[in-house]
């Protein structure tokens, strides 16, 4: 009884199966997409063989009803149990086929963390009109960013992070209205920040640190309501920070660090009591630091350190609710330290290398 109904099951499986059987057209992209790349240690390309690639081809995925591939999703860092008997990570070399714009309906294409998977991206990718998540950080793909990468869409998450890749950013990004999920990060990208950038008004983290970016911050980012994150550190950015940065309401992750950014800082930018990690380390800003902190203030990171800021130390920091590390080393302060409980734990190198600054933890005044 247990066995037949066991049989019948069986059937109706491969009945189903064979209802939306993988396109041959599409297995085939798919084999053109595997004979373009080399993954030497784990034998996840073993799986891909046999006729239906919607069934235990490693990191494949078909739509159910429709029988198309929709997801090739590939990373080199990963949970499953193939990789643990590997004991490291994933490791692959070779290039990403053009062939796999042939399967025109992929809404995910993940090949990440791969360490060295080189070659461009195919020009073609910006033609797969149905992705959402489009994933080939942490290899060493190189090349520039597809010109017409902003007729995706549908894209959510576009991460070309950790790569070598040059150029500028295509000015055709800000017309991707569903983007959520930017990263650039750790590439080679030259040029400047698109000035309408804030056109991307689904936008929560922009990463775009690590780069060789010019120009300034263009001010159409605080237009962009749901930015949480914004981090341009490590880049040659001149200029000074647009004052409405300071009003946006959900912002709480900003780092210029390591620029060529000028002028002063704007008082609303620390007064956001929603902002929490501030680092605006090795820059060329100046003026006094605004005595605008209270009660609501609740910093992880404030780091000021390296630049050209003046007078004293803020008297309203003490009254601050939180200041987790705070870095004003290496400017020109001047005066007393504040007293109270944010301070308390805070050592000498927080201070030091200021013109004249004064009381605990450095010498007393
Ligand atoms: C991909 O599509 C192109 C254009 O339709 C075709 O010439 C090529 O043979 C296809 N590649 C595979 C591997 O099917
Ligand atoms: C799949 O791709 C084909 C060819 O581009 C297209 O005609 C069809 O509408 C797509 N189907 C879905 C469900 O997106
Ligand atoms: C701030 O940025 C500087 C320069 O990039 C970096 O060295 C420092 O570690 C950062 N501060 C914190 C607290 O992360
Ligand atoms: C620092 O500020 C002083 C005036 O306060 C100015 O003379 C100097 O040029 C500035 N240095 C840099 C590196 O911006």
């Amino acid at each position: 009884m247990a066995s037949s109904f066991f049989f019948l099951t069986l059937l109706l499986l491969s009945i189903i199966s064979a209802a939306t059987p993988c396109p041959p057209s599409e297995r085939a992209a798919l084999l053109a997409f595997k004979a373009a790349l080399t993954e030497p240690y784990l034998g996840i390309f073993n799986t891909w063989s046999g006729n239906d690639c919607c069934r235990s081809w490693y990191g494949v995925a078909c739509d159910p009803t429709t029988g198309h591939v929709t997801d090739v999703n590939l990373r080199g860092e990963s949970q499953d149990p193939m990789f643990q008997k590997l004991g490291r990570s994933g490791y692959m070399t070779g290039k990403i086929s053009p062939e796999i714009c042939n399967l025109s309906n992929l809404t995910t294409l993940i090949v990440a963390d791969w360490k060295a998977v080189s070659g461009e991206i195919p020009a073609c990718v910006a033609s797969l009109y149905t992705l959402q998540i489009l994933d080939l950080s942490g290899n060493r793909i190189s090349g520039k960013i597809p010109t017409d990468i902003g007729n995706l869409w549908s894209l959510t998450l576009l991460s070309l992070g950790d790569n070598e890749i040059s150029g500028e950013i295509p000015m055709s990004v800000v017309n991707l209205a569903r983007l959520k999920h930017l990263d650039l990060s750790n590439n080679r990208l030259t040029g400047e920040i698109p000035y309408d950038f804030g056109k991307l008004a689904m936008l929560s983290r922009a990463l775009l640190s690590e780069n060789q970016l010019t120009g300034s911050i263009p001010k159409s980012v605080s237009r962009i309501n749901r930015l949480a994150d914004l981090d341009v550190s490590s880049n040659r950015l001149s200029g000074s920070i647009p004052v409405e940065l300071g009003k946006m309401k959900v912002l709480s992750t900003l780092k210029l660090d390591g620029n060529s950014m000028t002028g002063p800082v704007p008082s609303t930018l620390l007064s956001n009591t929603g902002m929490g990690i501030l680092n605006l380390s090795r820059n060329g800003f100046s003026g006094t630091i605004p005595d605008v902190f209270g009660a609501g203030s609740y910093f992880m990171v404030l780091d000021l350190s390296f630049n050209n800021f003046s007078g004293r130390i803020p008297g309203s920091l003490s009254a601050s609710k939180f200041m987790g590390h705070l870095d004003l080393s290496y400017n020109h302060l001047c005066g007393t330290i504040p007293i109270g409980s944010p301070f308390e734990h805070l050592d000498a190198a927080s201070f030091s290398n200021n013109d004249c600054l004064c009381g605990n933890p450095l010498k007393a005044c």
